[in-house]
């Protein structure tokens, strides 16, 4: 049997990164409204089993993040999605946190709900086949935001998951966005750096006070940005380069990958950014991507629910992962996009 830290290596094997295919029924909702798709649980088994199915998920994919509800959905053979993914060499994983949901006495803040009870259903995900979760934190800057209650009780949270998993033999994904999204998303890029700075060196602290082992965990936070209504934009190489510093600074070397999350950036700012940090920077640590929106937006788009249109999903779902594979070795470049 693979320890977690086998597992972990492997989820961020060169060349390779995660598909994210995890977003909750409401937040799939949101994704197929804007396709004008009916979103059931037919069509989302049928969207993601399009995914699974594409050629690209053997090079590029190193394992892919569930909803629960997939776990226990059968593609159109009646072979189990967890056996697909298998299949193709990939891991699979799931998503065990409850949502980020209001901090009480904190307007504007969330603290991520889901450790009742996480003991059981870990033990219930790995007999379903998952070797890795994820839960994600989320946190928000803007009139007196982040609160430093809101950054802890959510390093505290994240912590405490991590535990539980890796006493499961479950590699915790170990999710602190700091959001770059939302109405009031107006800071600049030097207020991203300085409140990731603090997040992660929180959500450190806690991991340590856990006892949870670094080397069997992979990171999965967001990249330096400027937030979305930010008149100042940032150049790719500001955004690697104020990046690379932060995660230098705060994420010790023995986590053996860190996993970007998409965020709300373009397919191809997503791309950019990570191929630039590993193309220029000498790092202790892999460097790929754990992308949901960026790698799926394209194919989503092509798909629009109609089964005639799966061979040019996968085709589109194919480009981005294999663009995204290339990025994660310094050896993307724009000429490759057309
Ligand atoms: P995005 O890449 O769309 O931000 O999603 C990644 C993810 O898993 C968020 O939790």
């Amino acid at each position: 049997m693979s320890t977690i830290h086998d597992i972990a290596s492997a989820m961020v094997k060169q060349g390779q990164g995660l598909l994210a295919a995890d977003e909750s029924t409401g937040t799939i909702k949101k994704r197929f409204d804007s396709i004008h798709v009916d979103c059931t649980a037919a069509s989302r088994c049928e969207y993601r089993e399009m995914l699974f199915r594409s050629d690209a998920m053997k090079e590029a994919v190193s394992g892919v993040i569930l909803f629960e509800e997939t776990l226990n959905q059968t593609g159109s053979d009646g072979t189990r999605l967890v056996d697909l993914i298998t299949a193709t060499g990939a891991i699979p994983g799931v998503k065990v946190d409850k949502g980020a949901k209001p901090l009480a006495g904190h307007p504007g803040e969330t603290v991520t709900e889901g450790l009742d009870g996480l003991r059981e259903r870990l033990a219930e995900y790995h007999d379903k086949g998952a070797r890795f979760a994820k839960w994600r934190s989320v946190i928000s800057i803007g009139d007196g935001r982040p609160s430093w209650n809101a950054v802890k009780a959510n390093a505290h949270g994240l912590a405490r998951y991590a535990a539980l998993c890796q006493e499961a033999g479950i590699v915790p994904i170990v999710e602190p966005e700091v959001a770059m999204d939302g109405p009031d998303a107006k800071h600049d890029i030097d207020q991203c750096a300085e409140v990731s700075r603090w997040v992660l060196s929180a959500v450190f602290n806690e991991l340590y006070d856990a006892k949870v082992d670094l080397e069997g965990m992979i990171l999965k936070p967001n990249m330096v940005v400027p937030g979305q209504h930010c008149a100042k934009r940032a150049s790719i190489e500001e955004v690697a380069e104020k990046t690379i510093a932060c995660f230098k600074a705060e994420v010790p070397a023995a986590v053996p990958g860190i996993a970007f999350l998409s965020g709300g950036q373009t397919d191809l700012e997503a791309t950019a950014h990570l191929n630039a940090m590993n193309a220029a920077y000498d790092l202790p640590w892999v460097l790929t991507f754990s992308y949901g929106r960026a790698l799926q937006a394209s194919a989503l788009k092509t798909w629009c629910g109609k089964s005639e249109n799966t061979a040019a999903a996968q085709k589109a779902f194919d480009h981005r992962a294999r663009m995204n594979g290339l990025a994660a070795c310094g050896k993307w470049s724009d000429s490759l996009e057309v």
